[in-house]
């Protein structure tokens, strides 16, 4: 089969990996794919926004399956127009996508279905953020209610900056914030692959989604992962399809907006339990990287049969008993407005680490075909091992083959549940 990966991140990349290595994909293709991607296979331009410009591609290329990674398409509606032209695709329609669109609605959907998650407030007022910040009291959590990239999000004590954000969102039209009380404990991603009825969980990883080394600093969109998570609780990925997943899937189904594609249920294990803190609508990045690094089971028949609605009869997915930890290489500034157009290099050598590979995130060919910069994230660094601790080295021996003018990486990546310090709830 053919398949066509829509994006150009470090998470598109992997999706390209793993597809290439299995046996019953004869080609992939990406579009637009980054300068990693294009190494190994076919790159398109496409603007991956405009519904008509990525069916004609698909159509063009004849492609058994489209495999969208961002959310931004997929809230605009790129998967709806490819089923309408009878194109295969890997990604929920607009309408279900608004799990992620609108954190309001997601917080509806959760309510129907009680699904746990934080207490919160959807506000169109300063007024209105202003008491809800004084009833929820310190950390404060204020969220822009529409896409923002994992940046939309402020958690901190200073009751001034909440209000500042929320004026910031707020300007905006159609402008809401939600309001939430503060969740403690460590924080999971779980992908739950489903086809509107059936959920198939892979493995947990954790993000690090502050840019500096022990959580300072803003949010980004992840600077690293690690799965296997050695301290959680065994019964959590039950516990999450059980309390979380399907009752939201069902609930999707009986709205009459099925929701295929991947269901991202981000937790936080609080003291008193799981919490839902997100929903996406794709898969995350960098999580996918160590996810997939883990995953044994050809990634093509699982992500057809989401759209087939034969999630029913597939085979358990297989998994590596081994580690992987993914570290992301960011320009300078990220995550505010990233440096580019720097040359990357050291990219062979560290590919020659043995059980590690460097996926391409914001990168480009220049005019004569060197590699550079152009992104904020620009390479996420996967190593594999038996544990952790083996996983980090190889994965930090890889980052520190890469010359990147300027770039900064977190060197604390899954230390801490290497060396057992993080308990759940
Ligand atoms: P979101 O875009 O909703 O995923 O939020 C981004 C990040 O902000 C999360 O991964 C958490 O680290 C943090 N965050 C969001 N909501 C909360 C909350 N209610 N309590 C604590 N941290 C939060
Ligand atoms: N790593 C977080 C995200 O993909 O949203």
């Amino acid at each position: 089969m053919k398949v066509l990966v829509i994006g150009s991140g470090a998470r598109e990349h992997a999706l390209v990996r793993s597809l290439t290595e299995d046996p019953a994909v004869d080609a992939v293709v990406a579009a637009p794919g980054n300068a990693g991607m294009d190494a190994s296979v076919l790159c398109r331009a496409v603007d991956v926004m405009d519904p008509d410009q990525v069916a004609a591609l698909a159509t063009e290329l004849a492609a058994d399956l489209v495999v969208i990674g961002p959310e931004a398409p997929l809230v605009a509606g790129v998967a709806d127009t490819l089923r309408v032209r009878g194109v295969p695709c890997f990604g929920p329609s607009r309408a279900a996508a608004q799990l992620e669109g609108s954190k309001a609605f997601a917080k509806e959907v959760m309510a129907s279905a009680e699904v746990p998650t934080a207490m919160a407030r959807v506000c169109t007022t300063l007024d209105e953020v202003d008491d809800a910040l004084a009833s929820f009291g310190a950390p404060h959590v204020v969220k822009d209610d529409g896409l923002a990239a994992g940046k939309g999000v402020v958690v901190t004590d200073d009751r001034q900056a909440a209000l500042d954000h929320a004026a910031v969102c707020l300007a905006r039209s159609d402008g809401r914030v939600v309001v939430e009380e503060y969740l403690d404990g460590p924080e999971v991603s779980l992908f739950c692959i489903t086809d509107g009825r059936t959920v198939v969980p892979l493995v947990p990883a954790q993000d690090f989604k502050r840019v500096g080394e022990g959580d300072a600093g803003p949010n980004t969109g992840g600077m690293g992962a690690y799965s296997p998570l050695p301290w959680a609780p065994k019964d959590l990925v039950d516990e999450i399809v059980a309390r979380v997943a399907q009752p939201t899937v069902d609930e999707m189904a009986r709205r009459g907006t099925p929701f295929s594609g991947v269901l991202y249920c981000g937790l936080a294990l609080t003291s008193r339990g799981i919490r839902v803190v997100e929903f996406n609508v794709r898969f995350g990045d960098p999580e996918l990287q160590v996810v997939l690094a883990r995953l044994v089971s050809p990634l093509s028949s699982l992500l057809l049969a989401a759209e087939n609605g034969t999630l029913d009869a597939l085979p358990p997915l297989r998994w590596r008993d081994s580690a992987a930890v993914t570290v992301v290489v960011a320009a300078e500034n990220y995550p505010g407005t990233p440096r580019t157009g720097d040359p990357v290099g050291g990219l062979d050598e560290a590919g020659e680490v043995d059980g590690a590979w460097v996926l391409h995130a914001g990168t480009r060919r220049d005019a004569v075909g060197q590699v550079v910069s152009a992104g904020g994230r620009v390479l996420s660094v996967v190593g594999t091992g038996a544990d952790l601790d083996a996983a980090r080295d190889r994965a930090y021996a890889a980052v520190d083959r890469i010359d990147l003018s300027g770039s900064h990486h977190r060197r604390d990546i899954a230390a801490r549940a290497a060396k057992g310090e993080i308990s759940a709830g």
